[in-house]
């Protein structure tokens, strides 16, 4: 396969999976978390596919956002993860979706993070919270749930709070 099919198909079971993920939560109420808003083309999708009635939050070090993903500055978290995500939880805000796409060319540091975050999740989550990472996280609580048809088993990854 190139490297150009590669990247399509990673792409394509990236959508797969936010439509999916979107579906999933439809009916369910609570805010969404965006770790990784990067360029912010899954934050775009996400707000295109649930609606503006949906509280997005995003969080990044950095704001590196095309302008026309920035999310409202009351929903933009900059700063560290470690830091943020733990601050916001003891905001007690409801989630019902947390998307994860953090990932990096440092496997090393990508590893650490994904292992520190799957317990910091599964803490925030309500019962029946959904998570959708590109990395796998093993935490008590987070069970694993099927992905759609068609994506690729290591590609993404998704978990019940039970
Ligand atoms: C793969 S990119 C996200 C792409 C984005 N979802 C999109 O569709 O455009 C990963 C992002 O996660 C952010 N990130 C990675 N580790 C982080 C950390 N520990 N704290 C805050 N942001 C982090 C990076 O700055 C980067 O913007």
């Amino acid at each position: 396969m190139s490297r150009l099919e590669s990247f399509i198909r990673r792409l394509d079971a990236q959508r797969l999976c936010l439509d999916w993920a979107a579906g999933a939560v439809a009916a369910r109420p609570g805010a969404v978390l965006e770790l990784g808003l990067g360029n912010g083309r899954t934050y775009d999708h996400l707000r295109a596919r649930l609606g503006a009635g949906r509280e997005i939050y995003a969080f990044d070090r950095q704001l590196a956002a095309h302008p026309g993903s920035v999310p409202p500055a009351e929903r933009l978290i900059l700063g560290e993860l470690r830091d943020t995500l733990p601050a916001f939880a003891a905001r007690g805000v409801p989630v019902a979706l947390a998307h994860a796409d953090l990932g990096s060319g440092d496997v090393a540091a990508t590893a650490a993070l994904a292992a520190w975050l799957g317990p910091q999740l599964a803490a925030l989550l309500p019962p029946g919270g959904l998570v959708l990472s590109d990395q796998a996280l093993t935490a008590p609580g987070l069970e694993p749930v099927g992905l759609p048809a068609g994506v690729p088993g290591d590609r993404y990854f998704a978990y019940r709070r039970a």
